[in-house]
C-alpha cells in the first residue's frame, strides 16, 4: 500500500529556545520503502530572509517568484530519495533498533515512523511535527544517575530482548542522535552529553579508547569537544561527549542546526569512498565564512594526518559534519568526534576517504601531495604534520593516564603508526 505522511518541519533559529515552522516535508512510501520526498518552504520562512536555509546546496532559499518546491539532489549514483539533511536528523542503525523495540515491530519500518519517533531533541535544529501548531512534548531529560539504568536497557536492546517499564527512559534518551553504536543523551552540568555505551562483543575497551583517542587529539591542537569517563562498575565506563549542536540558555538549551559532510557535498552515501579530504575542504571554502575558512581548512587537514597516523579507517562523510554559525553567517567544521584507531596487521594501509594523489593510500607523502586545497603552503603542512605526528608518538603516555587497561594498549599497538612508516622522512627530504 503507497502511503503519502507529511511532516512541518520546524527549525531553531540560532539562540531561541523555541521553533518555528520552515516548511512541509512529504514523504510517499509503499511499506518500507520510500519512494519520493519533496519539500516546500512556507511562505513566512521565506519572506523573513533572517533565515538560514536548510541546506545551502540543495534546500537554497527561493529567490522572489521563485518554486518553493524542492527534490532530493541528483548525484552520481542517481537521484537521492531522501534529503540529506532530514537524514541527518533521523536515527541510524542503533536508534532504529530502539525504536522497532519500543513499537514492538520487526524492522524496517517506513522512513517516516523513524522521524517521527526520535523525540524532539535530534541532532541539530530540526524538529519534525504534525501540524504547525501541534504542542512539542518536552521530557525530562535523562541525568547521569540514570546511566546504569541507561546502559542496562542498551544492552537488552542490542540482544534483542523487550525492555521492561522500569527501563523505559530509554526511548526518550536514546533515538536521539545517529550512529550505529548504543548511546543516549544525559544531562550533567548544565550540558547536554552523548553517552556511549560499551558493547558486549567488543574487544577492546571502546568508551576508555574512544577517551583517550579524542584525548590525544586535543593534546595535538585539534578541536575536541568536552569529554569524560563515567565509571558505571565493572571497569566498563561510558564515554561522555559534549554536544556540541547545544548551548545552554537559562534553564532551558538553544540548538545550532547540523549537518553532515555527506549532506553538505550533496552525494549519495555510495558516493563516500570516492570522496576526498580536499572536497570536504572545498565545501569549506564555498560554505565557511571568510575569517574561518583557513583556520578550518588547516583543522580538516590535521584530522586527515591524526586519522592516517591513528589508523582510524571509520571516517566517511558521516563523521564529518558542518554546524551553522549564525554571528559569522557561515558553516564551521564541527569538532571532531567519532575517532577510534583500527589494529591493522598489513604496512599498507587506507583511509575511508580520498588522502591525495595517490586515493586513499594513508600515508604522509600522499596527504602532502594537495596540501594547496587546505589552503596551506607546504612548510604550515609540515608543520602540522610535524606537530600532530610528534604528538601521537607519545600516545601511550595518553591512553595509560585515559585508563585503558593494559592488554589494550598492546592489542592497539598495531594500529598506532610511527612517523616512518607513514613516511615522513620523504616529506623532510623533500619529495612528499
Ligand atoms: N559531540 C557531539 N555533539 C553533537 N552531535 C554529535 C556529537 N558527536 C557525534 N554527534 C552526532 O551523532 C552521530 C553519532 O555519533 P558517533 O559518530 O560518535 O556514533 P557511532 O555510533 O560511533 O557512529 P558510527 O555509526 O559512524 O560508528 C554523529 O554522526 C553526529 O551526527
Ligand atoms: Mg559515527
Amino acid at each position: 500500500m503507497t502511503s503519502k505522511t507529511n511532516f512541518v518541519v520546524f527549525v531553531y533559529p540560532e539562540r531561541a529556545t523555541d521553533a518555528i515552522p520552515a516548511g512541509r516535508l512529504t514523504l510517499v512510501e509503499h511499506h518500507a520503502a520510500l519512494l519520493q520526498s519533496t519539500f516546500g518552504y512556507g511562505k513566512q520562512y521565506v519572506q523573513r530572509r533572517d533565515l538560514l536555509a536548510l541546506d545551502p546546496l540543495t534546500l537554497a532559499l527561493p529567490g522572489p517568484g521563485e518554486s518553493v518546491l524542492r527534490e532530493p539532489p541528483i548525484t552520481a549514483n542517481g537521484q537521492l530519495i531522501e534529503f540529506g539533511v532530514f537524514r541527518d536528523a533521523a536515527p541510524d542503525h542503533w536508534g532504529r533498533k530502539l525504536i522497532e523495540n519500543k513499537l514492538h515491530r520487526t524492522g524496517p519500518l517506513p522512513e517516516s515512523i523513524y522521524l517521527a519517533h526520535a523525540g524532539s531533541n535530534r541532532t541539530g535544529a530540526l524538529d519534525f511535527r504534525d501540524t504547525p501548531n501541534a504542542l512539542v512534548k518536552t521530557n525530562e531529560l535523562a541525568q547521569l544517575l540514570d546511566l546504569g539504568y541507561l546502559k542496562e536497557a542498551a544492552e537488552k536492546v542490542e540482544a534483542g530482548e523487550q525492555i521492561p517499564a522500569r527501563l523505559e527512559k530509554i526511548f526518550e534518551a536514546g533515538p536521539t542522535m545517529g550512529g550505529a553504536r548504543p548511546k543516549a543523551v544525559v544531562e550533567a552540568n548544565q550540558h547536554q552529553w552523548l553517552a556511549k555505551f560499551p558493547l558486549r562483543s567488543d574487544t577492546f575497551s571502546v568508551p576508555h579508547v574512544e577517551y583517550a583517542t579524542l584525548s590525544l587529539a586535543r593534546e595535538a591542537g585539534l578541536d575536541v569537544p568536552a569529554i569524560r569517563l563515567e565509571d558505571i562498575g565493572e571497569n566498563r565506563p561510558v564515554l561522555l561527549i559534549e554536544r556540541f549542536d547545544r548551548v545552554r540558555i537559562g534553564n532551558d538549551y538553544s540548538r545550532r542546526h547540523f549537518l553532515s559532510a555527506l549532506t553538505m557535498l550533496a552525494r549519495h552515501e555510495a558516493d563516500s569512498p570516492h570522496t576526498h579530504y580536499a572536497d570536504i575542504a572545498e565545501a569549506i571554502a564555498t560554505h565557511g565564512a571568510a575569517s574561518t575558512i583557513r583556520q578550518d581548512q588547516a583543522e580538516l587537514f590535521g584530522r586527515m594526518i591524526f586519522n592516517i597516523l591513528v589508523h582510524n579507517n571509520d571516517d566517511h562523510l558521516r563523521n564529518h559534519g558542518f554546524i551553522w554559525d549564525a554571528n559569522l553567517q557561515g558553516w564551521r567544521l564541527s569538532p571532531l568526534y567519532d575517532v577510534v584507531p583500527m589494529p591493522a596487521f598489513s604496512q599498507e594501509r587506507s583511509l575511508h576517504l580520498g588522502v591525495g594523489l595517490e586515493g586513499r593510500l594513508a600515508t604522509l607523502p600522499n596527504a602532502m601531495s594537495r596540501h594547496g586545497v587546505f589552503g596551506l603552503t607546504r612548510p604550515q603542512a609540515i608543520a602540522i604534520i610535524n606537530r600532530i605526528a610528534n604528538t601521537v608518538r607519545e600516545w601511550k603516555n595518553t591512553f595509560e593516564a585515559s585508563g585503558v587497561p593494559s592488554s589494550d594498549i598492546d592489542r592497539l599497538a598495531s594500529a598506532i603508526r610511527h612517523p616512518r612508516e607513514v613516511g615522513i622522512q620523504e616529506i623532510k627530504m623533500g619529495n612528499g
